[in-house]
């Protein structure tokens, strides 16, 4: 059922792991960080697999990693990577199969959640200059609006408010 599987996609910064871990611990349900997960299967990290194979191995990965979660799992929230929504493959699967939460906001706010962080450096696409990142969040706005089941903005909310207003919905 639709319903049982909860994905959550938004751009870097925009706090989909921590949410997505605290709607499941509300739920009850399984949480799985889709790079997390890929860095488990693989043994590698999400930097070292960019650096290593390069980024369109990266979204093979991606992809099938996120098909395999979805086919294994009910009762499940999921928090994907910024760019699971770049193939029409993973769009599609994501609207058919889950409940999609979008995480919206300001650029501003989700680049000042990671400046200065060990997390910007985990992430080999925050070493683009501020107006490359700009326009991927531009470019990327609408793929996470189709793909959205629900679009919650971010700014200025603490994710225990976040998480309500999810549920509220849900
Ligand atoms: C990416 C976002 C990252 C990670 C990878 C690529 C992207 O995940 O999947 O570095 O293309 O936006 P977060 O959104 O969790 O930072």
């Amino acid at each position: 059922m639709k319903r049982d599987k909860i994905s959550v996609v938004g751009f870097m910064g925009s706090g989909k792991t921590t949410i997505g871990l605290l709607l499941a611990n509300f739920l009850n349900y399984f949480f799985y960080d889709l790079d997390e997960y890929i860095e488990k299967k693989e043994g590698k990290s999400i930097k070292d697999i960019f650096a290593d194979y390069g980024e369109e191995h990266f979204r093979n990965l991606e992809s099938f990693y996120l098909k395999e979660l979805i086919e294994k799992h009910n009762k499940i929230v999921i928090s994907t990577g910024g760019g699971i929504i770049k193939r029409e493959i993973n769009r599609k699967l994501l609207k058919e199969k889950t409940f999609v939460v979008f995480l919206d906001g300001s650029f501003e706010v989700f680049m000042n959640r990671l400046e200065g962080t060990e997390e910007k450096d985990k992430r080999p696409l925050m070493s683009l200059g501020k107006d490359e990142l700009y326009n991927l969040w531009i470019s990327r706005k609408p793929l996470y609006e189709e793909v959205a089941t629900l679009k919650i903005n971010v700014d200025s909310k603490t994710p225990y408010q976040i998480v309500r207003e999810i549920l509220d919905f849900y």
